[in-house]
């Protein structure tokens, strides 16, 4: 199912524009209603894909599916799922086959921010961290092997998941000074081992034609408090936040054809945070 490379030193005949076109792929996004995962679903649309838009009920990925595809003109699906039940991943998987008999991609957008969530290391509840773990981690781990398993069976596809600055840095604790906001340990471990489940599946599926890659996000704008802007203008090399939008480039370019001899990739869309 995955295009095969043209074989030739002649770049002339090569219609580089084309790479990126994602016309009649099913791609299923996963957090497909969140900050980032609502840019990820209107950039793949433009660019021709079908959306599985993937989110828990309280999100109504099924009424976002709908304005997707009033706006596009083009078959879409929201499942309502929770990514830590093999069950539910599983009948989402159905629900994708169902309708399109295929999946070409899969991206895993979602995120838990449990109550609780920026307790202090000293007393995180065991509570908090599981949730943050099933969701994050186990739920990329379910996605990938229920739905990546499909693809490794069926010609091949591609991955990306969204690990995050804090798994490859720490996170710089005067950036939260004077304002209510963190980074807990729960969030960076869960993170680091999105990282590395990425990386070991990149090798594990490559030779099925399952390319698996990251993209990690930093910062991204959603009207934050005013202090933990201006803190985050000082440490970042391009002195701002992110938006949404900036972040999906990155991913048409890793579940389109123009990333081809991409795999196990992180890209980092972070304005230079990690360089100094
Ligand atoms: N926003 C940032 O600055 C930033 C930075 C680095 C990494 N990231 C990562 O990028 C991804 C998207 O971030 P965001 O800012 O859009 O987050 P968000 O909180 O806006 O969206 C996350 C989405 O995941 C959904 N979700 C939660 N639990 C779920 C579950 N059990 N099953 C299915 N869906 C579930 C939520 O309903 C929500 O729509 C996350 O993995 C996040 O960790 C974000």
């Amino acid at each position: 199912m995955e295009n095969e490379p043209i074989r030739t030193t002649d770049p002339i005949p090569i219609d580089f524009k084309k790479k990126f076109d994602l016309s009649g792929k099913v791609i299923v996004i996963t957090g497909a209603c969140g900050l980032i995962g609502r840019a990820f679903c209107e950039a793949v649309a433009q660019f021709g894909g079908h959306i599985v838009a993937a989110d828990i009920a309280l999100a109504n990925p099924e009424e976002f599916a709908r304005g997707l595809q009033e706006r596009h003109g083009r078959e879409m699906l929201g499942v309502s799922v929770d990514v830590g039940s093999k069950a539910e991943v599983t009948k989402l998987r159905d629900a994708v086959l169902n309708k399109f008999g295929k999946i070409n991609g899969l991206v895993n957008g979602h995120q838990n921010k449990a109550q609780s969530f920026f307790e202090p290391f000293e007393v995180y509840g065991e509570d908090v961290w599981d949730a943050v773990v099933e969701t994050n981690l186990k739920g990329t781990f379910l996605t990938c092997q229920v739905l990546g398993t499909w693809m490794a069976e069926n010609g091949g596809g591609n991955i990306v998941n969204i690990p995050s600055t804090y798994s490859v840095v720490a996170p710089n604790q005067n950036l939260y000074k004077g304002t209510s906001l963190g980074c807990p340990a729960a969030y960076s471990a869960s993170k680091g081992g999105i990282d590395a489940l990425s990386r070991y599946l990149a090798s594990y599926w490559a030779q099925k034609k399952v390319r698996v890659n990251m993209i990690t996000p930093h910062g991204v704008w959603n009207n934050h408090e005013a202090q933990f802007e201006a803190n985050f203008a000082r440490f970042s090399p391009m002195e701002r936040l992110s938006y949404n939008h900036e972040v999906a480039g990155a991913l048409i370019f890793l579940l389109s054809d123009a990333s081809s001899y991409t795999t196990g990739d992180n890209v980092l869309v972070e304005g230079g945070w990690t360089v100094w």
